[in-house]
């Protein structure tokens, strides 16, 4: 295409009107100038392509659904994140798709957020690593993806409305990360800007966001779009950076903008920018059309393969596997009808559904059986005693219980949040009863976030299947049997109770407002530094085989500017074939600002047969190290001493070592009369001549400078803003000015 002939052919009311989708899936078209229209659908883990009539939310094509985030994130396996885009891609081809909108990638600030099923993680190293690839795997097939919902925008009540209150450092180094990864290492052809406000401006209209972070800093070069009816003030977001309003606005907002270009409100420059980007867009997908076939028996099998890297294993007091020669008793309607996916916009309409039931026979070897009993329904918290009695009969005849739970669909959908993380109390109910008869009952778990389990303690095996996908069923029974050795880890933070939530004082809005008054501190960057008992930690998964850590090599000290690699060997010591997922975190102890105990930098997942070692290598940059820092304005490392964490999970750390960083430099202190006299001492460039300048002042406090006494009057002086020596230290006026320019010479 040649954007700029079609651009300067191109009459104000055109440009106008492209900057907004035609109906909710396409742009505008103006073929007598060489502009197609391109179709987008929604995501991420499959195709929502709504065809002519298709108006519903759940009407939609059929396709293939694939497990969604929540599940996908447990892999922690970036090469199947991958490989999953890559059939995507290749679907969005065969169908004439430009981009999947997608994927979703908000921190899971709150078990409660309704949309945490189709959310990644809680943590924004893992949620960018994983995100990038998937990214990575559509793009290669020439087909966009639009990373989702930028930003802050962790929760679904007054989705539309609220404004998310929170420091810059917080958005920075939690809530923009993953999406600053995508971009770096992915390039999205296209971002979605969330419906929310961000400290007060509508992420639509927030120049910051879009123009100076996105573009300005992360070399952002595609189209951001809106959320679906997300835009209030169409004029400022053309000016902030915002390309492409969705749906259209039936072209009322077209005139608006004629109308602010006309008026010199809006300048065409901006306009022409946004116009050129969906052009650029628009050539990116007609320009590299691929021919593909949509089969979905194939893709509906990978989806099956998907799921099983990403079913995490919780809880196995050897009850686990099971043995074809046992008598089994399945109980639970998520066993004949398995919730898979979540409500809303990524509902997908899914060729096939396979459930546990529907293949279970194949699993009952002549000694042993297999049978079903409903217990309680899939869809509802309804409890019927008769089919309690159906079960707990069942229950008595079996060597053990296997009891599909989970949440309906009701309990957790797009567009509102949780109330509470229980099952429904028909589920729990009948897991008490089961549980009295003392045979060995297993629990798997179908839903999008943490539930709390108040049986815990006393079930013997709990198999998280999260929300896996049409082939949930099969995947879920070949982990049961061992045909498939379970080896996903958690993406979040099991707590044990939802008050134990670091935002649970502030979620989801008062008045308007959500405060992330938390801070950094999410998920297990709060349970972890507080060194609360959780009910399985971040990081968590067991394996049917057992792995051993050993031989870390890490250097003693590492300059920030050359990076370093680390490296450990992890050996399959069990009898079985198995992959772990090693995981490597960073604990700051140079004290410069208050950080989490620890936080994820690396992570693998490597495969190994039985007796095999295999050595795992990380790199380690400035990032690994860094925090967000507002005074610098950039991110920053101390130089100091940091520990370098091996971890199967967040609380189970097998090797360490301490490191020093070097290269760095000391953040200098802000020169004014209120600099404080430790702030000076601390700080090299200013270290000797304080300690002349001062010694009459310590002096006064009983000491030389540097030697006082006692911490009473230590501390005095380390916090004595220097205005004040006029007062203790007898200084005048001119001689304090003349302190403070002789320290900003220095600093
Ligand atoms: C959702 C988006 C989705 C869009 C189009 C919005 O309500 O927030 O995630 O892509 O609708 O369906």
């Amino acid at each position: 295409m040649d954007i700029k002939g079609i651009l300067s052919k191109m009459t104000l009311e055109q440009k106008a009107s492209i900057v907004s989708g035609h109906d909710a899936w396409t742009t505008e078209k103006f073929e007598e100038i060489g502009v197609p229209s391109i179709f987008v659908c929604d995501g991420p883990h499959g195709l929502r392509k709504q065809e002519e009539g298709q108006v519903q939310i759940n009407d939609s094509i059929d396709a293939v659904c694939f497990p969604t985030a929540c599940a996908t994130a447990s892999s922690f396996d970036k090469q199947l994140m991958y490989d999953m885009g890559v059939i995507l891609g290749k679907q969005c081809q065969a169908e004439d798709v430009s981009t999947l909108l997608g994927p979703a990638i908000n921190i899971k600030r709150s078990p409660l957020c309704g949309r945490n099923f189709e959310y990644v993680s809680e943590d924004p190293y893992l949620a960018g690593e994983l995100t990038a690839s998937y990214v990575n795997g559509v793009q290669s097939q020439h087909v966009g993806t639009s990373v989702k919902h930028f930003a802050a925008n962790s929760q679904e009540t007054e989705r539309m409305y609220a404004d998310s209150v929170v420091d810059e450092r917080t958005l920075r180094e939690i809530y923009l990360a993953a999406f600053e990864t995508a971009v770096k290492k992915a390039h999205p052809w296209t971002i979605m800007a969330s419906y929310n406000r961000i400290n007060g401006v509508y992420s639509c209209e927030n120049d910051w966001l879009l123009n100076k972070v996105l573009r300005d800093e992360w070399g952002f070069d595609g189209i951001v779009m809106s959320d679906w009816g997300a835009v209030s003030d169409r004029i400022k977001g053309i000016a902030a950076g915002l390309d492409l309003e969705m749906p259209g606005s039936q072209g009322v907002n077209d005139s608006h903008i004629v109308r602010a270009v006309q008026s010199g409100e809006l300048s065409e420059e901006a306009l022409d920018t946004a116009v050129t980007n969906i052009l650029r867009w628009v050539e990116r997908f007609t320009e590299n059309r691929q021919q593909e076939v949509f089969d979905r028996d194939i893709d509906h099998e990978k989806s099956v393969r998907a799921e099983e890297e990403c079913i995490v294993l919780l809880k196995n007091d050897s009850v686990l596997p099971l043995d074809k020669k046992e008598k089994i008793a399945i109980i639970g309607g998520f066993a004949e009808t398995p919730r898979y996916q979540g409500g809303g916009s990524s509902h997908i309409n899914s060729h096939k559904v396979v459930s546990a039931v529907s293949v279970m026979d194949s699993f009952a070897a002549s000694e042993g059986w297999i049978r079903y009993s409903e217990g309680f329904p899939y869809d509802a918290d309804i409890t019927d005693e008769a089919k309690f009695d159906v079960a707990v009969s069942l229950a008595k005849e079996a060597d053990k219980v296997v009891v599909f739970a989970g949440l309906p669909d009701v309990f957790e959908s797009e567009a509102y949040d949780r109330k509470h993380m229980r099952l429904p109390d028909c589920q729990n109910a009948l897991i008490e009863k089961l549980l009295k008869l003392g045979k060995p009952v297993i629990i798997v778990l179908h839903n999008g976030s943490p539930v709390e389990m108040p049986w815990v303690d006393e079930v013997k095996g709990i198999v998280e299947v999260y929300l896996g996908g049409e082939g949930v069923g099969e995947a879920a029974m070949n982990v049961l049997y061992g045909k498939v050795n379970p080896s996903g880890k958690l993406a979040e933070s099991f707590p044990i109770k939802l008050e134990d939530n670091p935002s649970y004082l502030n979620f989801p809005v008062a008045r308007h407002k959500v405060v992330y008054v938390e801070g950094v501190f999410v998920g297990y960057r709060y349970y972890d530094t507080k060194k609360m008992d959780v009910l399985f930690p971040f990081g968590h998964g067991l394996s049917y085989t057992s792995f051993e850590y050993s031989n870390l090599r890490c250097p003693s000290k590492i300059d920030i500017n050359d990076g370093a690699e680390v490296s450990v060997d992890i050996t399959n010591t069990g009898a079985v074939k198995g992959k772990e997922i090693v995981q490597l975190y960073v604990s700051d102890r140079t004290y410069a600002t208050n950080r989490p105990v620890h936080e994820l930098k690396g992570f693998d997942k490597v495969e190994l047969e039985p007796g095999e070692t295999k050595t795992v290598t990380f790199k380690l940059d400035k990032r690994s190290f860094a925090w967000y820092s507002t005074e610098v304005g950039d991110w920053y490392a101390a130089d100091g001493s940091y520990v370098i964490e091996i971890g199967k999970s967040s609380r189970d750390i097998p090797l360490s070592q301490e490191t020093e960083l070097t290269g760095s430099f000391q953040i200098p202190p802000v020169i004014d009369k209120d600099v404080q006299l430790g702030e000076l001492r601390a700080y090299n460039k200013t270290k000797e001549y304080t300690a002349k300048t001062f010694a009459e002042a310590s002096a006064q406090f009983g000491g030389r400078e540097g030697e006082e006494k006692d911490e009473m009057t230590k501390a005095m002086l380390e916090y004595l803003p220097i205005r004040t020596l006029r007062s203790f230290g007898g200084m005048t006026n001119e001689k304090i000015e003349e302190i403070l320019s002789d320290l900003n010479k220095l600093v």
